[in-house]
């Protein structure tokens, strides 16, 4: 089984960072996984420019050449995405932005399609605000319908208010560390 990890956060020390290493210790405890993670802050990650390309014939790989396309590939192997990011005026951080706007080209009608189909997807947040988020939900009801459009299953979702530091949070680290056996597990 492989699990991809985008990570959003520009802050590698950060509280997403944290439970993001809180959850990938409960993964790595299992065996049988093979684990990557992405940051997604140090890639090159142009936006999308909308030209469609990527779904007309011969509905080939987006046109603009960067990361993205290497990305590409270890997204349709994998089986498990993890997405982490704070959460940044009531949204993801834009480092996730631009890697989800490129997904456009793998979720045509032609080409690509289907190659998303089955996947299983992980939400990690943090946020400063208080609990319950609105910021968070807003993320979460986003995920709930791209994973619809791209029939794909949401089998995990975190969200931890990061008033009190996430590495100080044991609460929120446990929680994260049990996602993450309970999604390899399932
Ligand atoms: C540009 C920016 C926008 C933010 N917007 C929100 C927000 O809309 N709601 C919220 O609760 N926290 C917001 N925050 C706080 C972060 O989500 C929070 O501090 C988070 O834990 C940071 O994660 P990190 O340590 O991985 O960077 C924002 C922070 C920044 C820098």
């Amino acid at each position: 089984m492989k699990l991809l990890t985008l990570f959003g956060s520009p802050r590698t020390k950060g509280n997403t960072a944290a439970l993001l290493n809180s959850f990938l210790e409960g993964v790595k405890g299992k065996e049988g996984v093979e684990v990557e993670l992405i940051n997604l802050n140090k890639k090159d990650i142009k936006p999308c420019q909308g030209c469609e390309s990527c779904r007309k014939p011969p509905y080939l790989e987006c046109i603009i050449n960067d990361d993205i396309q290497d990305l590409h590939k270890k997204v349709i192997e994998t089986d498990i995405l993890v997405f982490a990011t704070p959460v940044y005026w009531w949204n993801i951080s834009a480092q996730l932005k631009l890697f989800i706007d490129r997904l456009y080209a793998l979720a045509g009608e032609e080409g690509n399609y289907k190659c998303l189909h089955g996947k299983k997807i992980v939400i990690l947040m943090t946020y400063q605000g208080s609990d319950p988020n609105s910021g968070a939900k807003l993320v979460v009801d986003a995920f709930k319908d791209i994973a619809e459009y791209l029939k794909m299953d949401i089998v995990g979702v975190l969200g931890v208010c990061s008033q009190v530091p996430v590495k100080e949070n044991q609460d929120a680290l446990n929680k994260a560390f049990k996602l993450g056996e309970q999604v390899i597990e399932q």
